[in-house]
């Protein structure tokens, strides 16, 4: 028992029991010694003492926070995303079902209460303040849909956002609430009461991971990244950031809720790393009662705390891909690893497991083959942070982004470190895991940003959770400069070789190898870590169709449409089930360079692309016939452009 006590002893206080309903099904209890990769993503506080985890391999992990111990696991199926805890019942999402559950847990045992079908890849749950309700973001329905609590939960309505729903925030008093795209920079204002969404603010970020508000409630913050496409992956840029910065931003919140154009610049914009020590993947956010942010660092398997009021951080080794926090009392929180299968305490008042069991040695530190430490990459004189280096780092991010995100008319600091305060950690493993395999590896390897230099960046920062940033890069990826590519979803990339634009790899580890070394300017790859990030490629899925066929009339139409592309030969080029071939076509585009020749892009999923062609130049799916006549040696009559964009649609 650690000599600690923060919640005294209400740990002998039983968790509410009430009888169960007869329908209830009763949850399989996972004995201890069970081997798995959990995969922990969320964390929720049940009560004083107890935090209960959704693990992604469909398990849920009672947690004793005063013990720091696991008291239980639950066998609960489907692949879990997120937990919430309404009045001592526990919600969780389950993407594989799609559906959200209702589980009440105590150290008696565990039931599910009910469940609800939701909308395409529920992501995330958050509960109403008054814990009356209760709203899910869906990812790939790109819907937020909202849930009464009260007499079971119901369905109230079901929001249409037009991108895919992913971090949220509630307001205090619950008349609205934010909501972050998944994917790329927006962020929604929503009335909960009139269920309107009443403002979209559209920046250009990506991986809106954190969202908070300021103790006094006039300020919000957001954790993201920006991608700045006029960059070009040399080392002396991405050390600075400028490539892909890791930002803490700030903004009025009056502003915001107003949809006041600009609010979102209306802040500060503070980078949390430091020159040569990014801050690869900023994610969960919280403000704790002092004023301090606190960051996971999902990239580096770090957390940073800012100093009260500061710009300055001060950064933790955690495990690896922290990506969700707790806070449970002042100085006090719990930090989610998913990828080591375990958690973190950190207590900035006192040592929680004395001197000697701070630390343990056990955790994967994401230290593997081939892959830079941060010590590789420190500049060898001091990180200066100094207000003349902020100066030039605000010139160098102006001079290649100030136009199109509007850093003029923000201030935009860079973090500096700061050693204010002791702080412990104490980390708690969910339960034995197997031997890690290739994909698993990958998995690893291509959430870390590590790989690249000086540890700003992994490959999820541009291929959001394998998906795509929306953005644009110059990633070298073709061997020329000066000729920025669209960032391609690697969803169902196992099926679609060659790779690159330009079609020239012919393996995916050759892809991979070119990435690591072109874009992430890093050590490189060691071939075994190329084959490791390649099984783990193969494993992610094509997203699921953007927008079936549903009434009998719309299946017709999806079917002309369908004619519509064979009879145009669309297939000589968009063939089979993968919709691509592996050939290069001149279609009439040229890039900067003088590049004509493209590997056409998988069409699966292609309804959920927004800019479209190699450069983006399409604005829309539609822009694509209308305005390139993409392929076509006629116009198409307006009913021809209809089935041909619905069957695209429901691909
Ligand atoms: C800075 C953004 C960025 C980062 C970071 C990044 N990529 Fe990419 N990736 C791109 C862009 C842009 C393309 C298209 C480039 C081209 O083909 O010219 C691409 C293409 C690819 C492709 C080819 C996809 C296809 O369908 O042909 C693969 C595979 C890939 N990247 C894997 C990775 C891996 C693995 C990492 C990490 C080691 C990584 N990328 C890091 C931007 C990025
Ligand atoms: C000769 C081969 C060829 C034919 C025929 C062809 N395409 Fe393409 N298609 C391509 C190539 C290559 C690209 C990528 C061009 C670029 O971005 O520079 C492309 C891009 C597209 C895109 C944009 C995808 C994206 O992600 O940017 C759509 C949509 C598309 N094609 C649909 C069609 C349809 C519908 C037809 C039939 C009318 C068709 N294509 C016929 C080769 C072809």
């Amino acid at each position: 028992m650690p000599a600690y006590s923060v919640v005294g002893r209400s740990l002998a206080i039983p968790l509410v029991l009430t009888s169960l309903m007869a329908s209830a099904a009763d949850l399989q209890r996972i004995s201890p010694g069970t081997s798995q990769f959990r995969r922990p993503v969320a964390i929720a506080r049940l009560d004083e003492a107890t935090g209960v985890v959704a693990n992604r391999c469909g398990t849920l992990s009672l947690v004793d926070l005063v013990k720091w111990t696991v008291v239980a696991e639950y066998k609960f199926g489907g692949q879990l995303t997120d937990v919430a805890v309404s009045r001592g019942l526990i919600l969780v999402t389950d993407t594989k079902r799609s559906r959200l559950s209702v589980i009440r847990i105590s150290r008696a045992g565990a039931t599910v209460l009910s469940e609800l079908p939701m909308p395409t890849y529920p992501l995330t749950v958050q509960v109403a303040p008054d814990e009356k309700s209760c709203t899910v973001g869906s990812r790939w329905a790109r819907t937020l849909t909202m849930v009464t609590l009260e007499n079971g939960p119901a369905i109230v309505d079901t929001i249409h956002l037009g991108f895919g729903a992913g971090e949220q925030l509630y307001l205090p008093d619950g008349s609205r609430m934010l909501v972050a795209d998944a994917f790329t920079g927006r962020l929604a204002v929503v009335n909960t009461a009139t269920r309107d969404v009443e403002h979209i603010h559209d920046f250009g970020a990506h991986n809106i991971r954190g969202l908070a508000l300021s103790n006094d409630g006039q300020t919000l913050l957001i954790s993201h990244q920006i991608l700045n496409d006029a960059a070009l992956p040399r080392r002396s840029d991405i050390i600075w950031g400028v490539m892909i910065d890791n930002m803490l931003r700030t903004a009025n919140l009056d502003d915001i809720l107003e949809g006041k154009s600009g609010a979102i610049y209306s802040g500060q914009t503070i980078n949390v790393g430091y020159a040569g020590q990014g801050a690869g993947d900023p994610d969960s956010l919280f403000i704790d009662q002092t004023g301090r942010a606190v960051i996971a660092l999902a990239g580096v398997n770090e957390v940073s705390i800012g100093a009260p009021f500061s710009r300055a951080f001060q950064r933790i080794g955690v495990g690896h891909r922290p990506i969700d926090l707790l806070p449970i009392s002042e100085g006090r929180f719990v930090v989610v690893n998913e990828l080591s299968d375990s958690l973190t305490l950190i207590d900035m008042t006192k040592n929680p497991a004395g001197d000697a069991a701070s630390k343990d040695k056990s955790i994967r530190d994401g230290s593997q083959d081939g892959v830079e430490s941060a010590a590789d990459v420190l500049p060898a004189k001091p990180v200066a942070t100094s207000p003349t280096d902020n100066e030039e780092y605000k010139k160098r991010h102006a001079d290649k982004a100030g136009k199109k995100y509007n850093y003029s008319a923000t201030a935009s600091t860079y973090g500096s470190s700061y050693q204010g305060t002791d702080i412990y950690t104490s980390h708690l493993s969910l339960g034995p895991t197997p031997e890690l395999g290739p994909a698993e590896r990958g998995e690893q390897l291509f959430f870390s940003a590590r790989l690249s230099h000086a540890s700003w960046f992994s490959c999820h920062s541009c291929h959001v959770d394998g998906h795509t940033n929306g953005g644009q890069s110059d990633t070298f990826g073709d061997d020329t400069e000066g000729a920025p590519k669209r960032v391609l979803s690697l969803l169902g990339v196992g099926e679609t070789g060659p790779w690159g634009w330009n079609g020239k790899k012919s393996t995916l580890s050759k892809q991979i190898h070119q990435s690591a070394a072109s874009t992430m300017r890093g050590k490189g790859l060691t071939d075994k870590a190329a084959t490791d990030i390649a099984a783990f490629l193969k494993t992610l899925q094509p997203p699921p169709p953007c927008q079936p066929a549903t009434t009998p009339a719309d299946k017709a139409l999806v079917k002309d449409g369908r004619r519509l592309f064979e009879s145009l030969s669309c297939t000589d080029c968009h063939t089979g089930t993968v919709l691509t071939s592996a050939d290069v076509y001149d279609v009439g585009l040229v890039d900067e360079r003088g590049l004509r020749k493209f590997n056409p892009p998988s069409l699966r999923g292609v309804g959920y692309r927004e800019n479209l062609f190699h450069d983006k130049r399409a604005s829309n799916l539609e822009e694509v016939f209308t305005k390139f006549d993409h392929q076509l040696d006629r116009k198409l009559s307006a009913t021809e452009l209809k089935s041909l964009l619905r069957y695209l649609r429901s691909l």
